[in-house]
């Protein structure tokens, strides 16, 4: 794996054929359809501190915010209007949000909007609050394990350790939540054996979903200086993970699209399958920057929805708005 990582870099034959068979494996499974799930960014407030991240609690600069439980529940109200049939309540590690907190608002939540998926980007806690948030009805959880490279975890995130990390995936995945995993690309000093350790990582968890984008580099955190990941590399990297684990949903992260114009759509013909639109607030969205020149921060949800299916039309493909589980929960139900 090691080896064909180099050879795509160097072999754009390859690196189409690449392409070519992840699209396909991913029209196989999946067809043409592409799922929209409403993103609802609730707080910025963080009490980890990772190295790469604009919202890393040593960023004194950084403006911060916490929705209201109400103010989030307004989004989703927006979203169902609009068809949205996922909502990912995403947020940093805030402890303001109890277990008690989210519970009431994960319950809410289902019982106002009866036909939807809550999905879950909170970070790490402990087993019970996750078995509670499960009961409370949340269906998915994205806790991305950001590089299996023992080496690079370490370094890039002082407050968390590689073996918690795995430990949360494991719990979420035992306690019945669909899962999300996944990890950034070009992350400075990232090996070509690193990121195959990724895809052996993420074959071995099989994952409902797998989130996977360049790293962009944010100038109030120590890597200000480090060079932005390639985009190529990230494409390499959704076209592996497609093949590695073909029934994953796999987003076309919204740092694609900020690293290239059309990085969605190539996300997209390299094999993923997923689109998350901004529902947040106009007014917050700017504060939300985990890295910088993030897209959409000006444009209504509903524009953002249009402008997305004229992409993914434009892409080759179709928009879903349904649920959208996993295949492999699909299987399970
Ligand atoms: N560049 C790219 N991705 C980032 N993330 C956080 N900071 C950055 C950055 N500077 C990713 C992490 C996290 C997800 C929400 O965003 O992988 O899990
Ligand atoms: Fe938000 Fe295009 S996706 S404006």
């Amino acid at each position: 794996m090691t080896r064909l990582l180099a050879r795509l870099d160097e072999d754009p034959i390859v690196r189409a054929q690449l392409r070519e068979l992840a699209a396909r494996t991913k029209m196989e499974r999946y067809g043409k359809g592409v799922f929209l799930r409403g993103l609802i960014e609730f707080s910025s407030i963080c009490r980890q501190d990772c190295m790469y991240c604009g919202l890393r609690a040593s960023n004194k600069q950084a403006d911060r915010y916490r929705l209201k439980p109400e103010e989030i529940l307004a989004c989703c109200a927006e979203g169902y209007e609009l068809g949205y049939r996922t909502f990912v309540l995403q947020s940093g590690e805030d402890t303001w949000f109890t277990t008690a907190r989210l519970t009431k608002l994960i319950r809410e939540i289902k019982s106002r909007f009866a036909d939807v998926a809550v999905t879950l980007s909170i970070g790490e806690r402990d087993d019970e609050t996750y078995e509670l948030l499960y009961e409370a009805g949340a269906d998915r959880f994205l806790l991305r394990h950001e590089t299996a490279s023992p080496r690079l975890y370490a370094k890039l995130h002082p407050t968390m350790t590689i073996e918690s990390r795995r430990s949360r995936l494991l719990a979420l995945q035992r306690i019945g939540f669909q899962i999300g995993a996944g990890c950034m690309v070009g992350l400075p000093g990232q090996t070509n054996s690193e990121l195959a350790n990724d895809l052996v990582y993420l074959h071995s968890l099989s994952p409902d979903m797998i989130g996977i984008g360049p790293f962009l580099p944010h100038s109030n955190t120590p890597l200000r200086d480090a060079s932005q990941g390639s985009m190529e590399k990230a494409l390499d990297m959704i076209s592996l993970s497609r093949l590695v684990v073909p029934d994953a949903l796999i987003p076309a992260s919204t740092a694609m699209g900020t690293i290239h114009p059309q990085g969605r759509e190539k996300a997209l013909q390299a094999g993923a399958n997923v689109v998350m639109p901004n529902l947040s607030p106009l007014a917050v969205r700017p504060k939300y920057a985990i890295y910088e020149n993030k897209i959409c921060l000006g444009d209504e949800s509903a524009q953002c929805r249009h402008c997305l299916e004229l992409r993914i039309r434009g892409a080759g493909f179709e928009v879903d708005m349904g649920r959208g589980d996993s295949l492999k929960a699909q299987r399970q139900f």
